[in-house]
């Protein structure tokens, strides 16, 4: 049978490609979301008071969104009373690597 060793070598890219996702989403977290989210989430930052940040290490807040949502607001951007308060980051990340950023935001939650 040549399907069962297709099947292990999906299976293994699979498997491989999640952590390799996830690493790659701490590191994007750090580069594009900390000015003003906080490295740790709690967003303690200058501009997170003037904006309106949110303490996204607060789990009953996290409560409050759902993942489709926070990824839509991160693809196409997210503008409350006329105000932008993120810019779209379609263009700087692919559907995977913002679906990975989401699953990184739930990790904050304490
Ligand atoms: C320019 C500042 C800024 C940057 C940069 C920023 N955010 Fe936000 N983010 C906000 C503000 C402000 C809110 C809260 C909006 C509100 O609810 O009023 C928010 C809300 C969120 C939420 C809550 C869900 C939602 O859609 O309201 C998530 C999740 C989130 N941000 C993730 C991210 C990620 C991931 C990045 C980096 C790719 C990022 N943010 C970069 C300002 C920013």
């Amino acid at each position: 049978m040549k399907t069962i060793p297709l099947i292990a070598t999906a299976a293994l890219l699979l498997a491989t490609a999640a952590p390799r996702l996830s690493a790659a989403a701490a590191e994007s977290w750090a580069a594009s979301c900390k000015s003003c989210h906080g490295l740790d989430g709690a967003g303690h930052t200058k501009i997170a008071s003037r904006l309106g940040v949110k303490d996204l290490t607060d789990a009953a807040y996290q409560k409050t969104f759902t993942d489709d949502a926070a990824f839509n607001d991160l693809k196409n951007g997210l503008v409350k009373d006329g105000k932008t308060k993120m810019k779209p980051f379609a263009e700087k990340f692919s559907d995977d690597e913002l679906k990975a950023l989401v699953t990184y935001v739930r990790t904050l939650a304490k």
